[in-house]
């Protein structure tokens, strides 16, 4: 079991074949902030990708007493959530960060950010925003990224937008996403989102991407250019990345 780490222009790589192993590298990240930040703030993705990260989180915290207490300091924001869903809609982000993440923890609900996908959508964007500029930006972003290259759900686009939006789903993310729905169509067509500033604010960013599927997006995120078209190519502009990958993508980096 072994992880090669890399680093090209600002971002660091750490490559590996065994995910499992990946997921164990990334929760150090995380474990180490939470250790030694007094009020950390975590920005926090969902989907399948960082499923074994939240496990080995909540399992090595199960472990230590110590690294447990310290969830009730933490402020957690999520990326995004569909629209139409209520929070106890099975599919729900809500119910996806209890269910794999929350129930374990000593959290403070108040402090655990998910964007509303019910109600006045406008109101629930603009006092997302005043969270996070109450509490302070992510001191770590986990992110995942979608086969066009989105995070969060910043889908590419002529323009992207700084702040919490509503966006339309792209027909490749409700495809990729009918998996945990019954069928495609039952796939939300919108979601909320955390603009490009909240994810681009973080101190620093993990970046999770697994298989075959997501080499493409990699390669265009990380090719040297940015573009809206490629929300993720914006991150080769933050000082702090890093990517846990399967994938050895560099013969492809121009
Ligand atoms: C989820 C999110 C998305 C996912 C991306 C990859 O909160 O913001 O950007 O990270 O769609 O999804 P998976 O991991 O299911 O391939």
């Amino acid at each position: 079991m072994s992880a090669v780490t890399i680093r090209r222009q600002r971002v660091e790589w750490v490559v590996a074949a065994d995910r499992s192993h990946l997921h164990e590298l990334a929760a150090n990240v995380i474990l180490d902030v939470l250790r030694n930040t007094e009020r950390p703030v975590f920005g926090f993705a969902t989907g399948g990708t960082p499923l074994g990260l939240y496990e080995q989180l909540v399992r090595r915290s199960l472990e230590n007493p110590r690294l447990l207490t310290r969830w009730q300091d933490v402020t957690g924001f999520n990326l995004d959530e569909y629209v139409g869903l209520s929070p106890e809609h099975p599919q729900s982000y809500h119910h996806y960060m209890w269910r794999y993440v929350y129930r374990y923890l000593p959290v403070r609900p108040d402090r655990m950010f998910i964007p509303k996908g019910i109600g006045n959508l406008e109101d629930n964007c603009r006092s997302y925003d005043e969270s996070l500029m109450k509490y302070g930006w992510p001191d770590v972003q986990i992110l995942g990224i979608g086969k066009n290259g989105h995070i969060g759900f910043n889908e590419p686009a002529r323009r992207l937008a700084m702040n919490t939006h509503v966006t339309r789903l792209s027909e490749s993310t409700r495809l990729a996403n009918a998996r945990f729905f019954p069928s495609a169509r039952d796939v939300p067509e919108q979601a909320i989102t955390m603009g490009m500033a909240g994810i681009l604010r973080a101190k620093q960013i993990v970046l999770l991407a697994f298989g075959e599927a997501k080499r493409d997006a990699l390669i265009r995120a990380f090719s040297g250019w940015l573009g809206t078209d490629v929300p993720a190519s914006l991150l080769q502009l933050h000082p702090h990345v890093t990517v846990f990958t399967d994938q050895d993508i560099f013969g492809d980096l121009s």
